[in-house]
């Protein structure tokens, strides 16, 4: 007989907990939002895959989902009043410790990246449609900086710029998260690319194929005689006239990011009145949200594994250091990516 209040003597509870990064509710410091804990490890659906996280990563929106803001992301899905996930990690690489009965395609043991809510943790339920296998070339560490930001590279260029072989492009904010992969991907589909960022990043841009590389603080990449068939403009908010002046009469704009105060639009009024601009102009004004996908994550991995794209480092923190991975964030200028080990946790 057993008592359904005992637990199952082949499951220790040691074994059922994980260390997770938790955050309980919102808030702008990570200082003050984020603390370890150990909890229960989670358990997957049917159309689920458990990964066992060796690698996660910090990128904008690690803080966005932090901190709650601009409002809207909470009715987008990430808790109203609280947050409802874990914690805010998303980009993640690691290994298959369990999959769902309805699950094909992937087995205990493979080597996995992608995004699911709460990476920040020794374990995360991903769905099998935002999961690829690792590229083979890449460590899981380096691995953890491609999902987000590089989806957001390779869709800024091929689906939104529509970049073509010789065009001129110009990416705002190149040494970046998104920028980073963005040079690669543009010098990819075979264009002549211009790259902008501050003094830091102007040998790592080079570096990663920029035909032209600009330090905006030492002048306005848009205000002078150059004239780009696409225009990527990840962060500096310019203005919609200043980015219109240096595209072509029919060049294109891709408003992909740039980082405001606004607590309810978060810079979108920008990309709104792009939008609505549009259809009156001869140049094709838009915007976009990432469209996390596993067919995406194939071609990013078909890109690293030939050698064309890689992602770039900026320093590697242990679980432990979550905030303070932030926080650097958060002070400006890091050149590529912020991973999160978890692997090597550090001491809490
Ligand atoms: N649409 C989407 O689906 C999507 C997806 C992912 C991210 N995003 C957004 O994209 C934006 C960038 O993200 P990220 O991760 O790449 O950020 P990041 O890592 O902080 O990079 C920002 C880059 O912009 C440069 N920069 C700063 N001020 C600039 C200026 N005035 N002119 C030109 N360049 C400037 C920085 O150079 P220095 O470091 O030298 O200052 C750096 O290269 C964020 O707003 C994020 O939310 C959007």
């Amino acid at each position: 007989m057993t008592n359904s209040t005992q637990k199952p003597i082949d499951q220790p509870s040691a074994a059922r907990t994980m260390t997770a990064i938790v955050h309980t509710r919102y808030g702008t410091a990570p200082e003050d939002i984020l603390r370890p804990a150990r909890v229960d490890r989670p358990t997957i659906r049917d159309d689920e895959v458990l990964v066992r996280v060796h690698a996660a990563s910090v990128d904008r929106g690690t803080w966005h989902v932090m901190a709650g803001l601009p409002h809207p992301l909470r009715a987008a899905g990430f808790g109203l009043r609280r947050p409802k996930y874990l914690n805010p990690g998303r980009s993640l690489a690691g290994t298959v410790d369990a999959v769902g009965t309805k699950v094909t395609g992937f087995a205990p043991g493979d080597e996995v990246f992608g995004i699911a809510a709460g990476s920040f943790a020794e374990y995360v339920c991903v769905r099998t449609d935002k999961l690829g296998r690792k590229p083979s070339n890449l460590s899981f560490d380096e691995a953890a900086a491609v999902p987000i930001s590089a989806l957001a590279a390779l869709q800024a260029v091929r689906d939104h710029g529509r970049v073509e072989a010789g065009e001129k492009v110009l990416i705002l904010g190149a040494s970046g998260g998104v920028g980073s992969f963005a040079v690669q991907f543009a010098k990819a589909f075979g264009a002549e690319v211009t790259g902008v960022c501050g003094a830091v990043g102007v040998d790592l841009v080079r570096g990663l194929g920029a035909d032209h590389v600009i330090d905006y603080t030492r002048g306005d990449p848009t205000g002078g005689e150059h004239r780009y068939d696409v225009i990527l403009d990840i962060a500096g908010n310019r203005r919609l006239s200043r980015l219109r002046h240096a595209l072509t009469p029919t060049g294109r704009l891709v408003i992909v990011g740039g980082e405001t105060d606004g607590q309810w639009l978060g810079g979108s009024d920008r990309q709104l009145r792009a939008l609505l601009l549009s259809p009156f102009v001869g140049q094709r004004l838009g915007t976009f949200v990432s469209a996390e996908n596993a067919d995406d994550l194939v071609v990013l991995r078909e890109y690293i594994e030939s050698g064309q794209v890689a992602p770039v480092i900026n320093r590697i923190y242990p679980l432990s250091e979550v905030a303070a991975a932030i926080r650097h964030l958060l002070a400006g200028h890091p050149q590529g990516k912020i991973v999160i080990s978890v692997r090597d946790p550090g001491r809490f």
